[in-house]
């Protein structure tokens, strides 16, 4: 067990409607993009209700190109404790990677293409902390920075989840959160 990421055993296949909106990967560059309410899987948001909790938004798809990396991040503009549920579709061999700040220097703040806020590090700023493969699915730190490492041969999506509990439904989870909550699928 570390910091950064579990996997966990769930009893739902995956959260989409249909893998088919994954096809559009003419890409040559890493994209990211939202889904629609109308795709996330009835089970899934089934599951999670029963659990009090609730999708954030739509589930956030990435795509990374067969041999290509998502440079060092944040999801958001300020260093922070939330975690995703991320389902990673191909990449074998595709690696998630996480760093510690040197200093709580912000750096420049940019926009995906999905339209959500990030904020750029250099290597020179951070320390390598841990490195981890992404599972199906597994609960990721995305709130400190971290990267995406898809130097094998396939190309990969990962399926996004941002949950928050249903009575505060746009906090999203922290790491003591979401590991209380899904202890039983560990
Ligand atoms: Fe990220």
């Amino acid at each position: 067990m570390n910091d950064y990421c579990f996997d966990l055993n769930l009893p739902v296949a995956h959260p989409l409607v249909d893998s088919g909106i994954l096809t559009c990967n003419n890409e040559d560059e890493p994209v990211s993009w939202f889904c629609d309410h109308k795709d996330v899987s009835l089970e899934f948001t089934t599951f999670l209700d029963r659990l009090g909790l609730t999708m954030t938004y739509p589930i956030l798809i990435f795509y990374t190109p067969a041999g290509q990396d998502i440079p060092i991040h944040i999801d958001g503009v300020v260093i922070s404790d939330r975690v995703v549920m991320n389902w990673c579709v191909g990449g074998i061999d595709s690696q998630m990677q996480w760093y510690s700040l040197k200093d709580n220097n912000i750096t420049e703040a940019k926009i995906t293409t999905a339209g959500t806020p990030y904020t750029r590090y250099e290597s020179e700023q951070v320390d390598l902390v841990h490195t981890q493969q992404i599972k199906w699915p597994s609960m990721v730190q995305i709130g400190i920075p971290h990267r995406i490492t898809n130097y094998g041969p396939e190309k990969r999506w990962v399926l996004s989840c941002d949950i928050s509990l249903k009575s505060n439904p746009e906090a999203g989870l922290t790491r003591a959160q979401a590991q209380e909550i899904f202890k039983p699928w560990m």
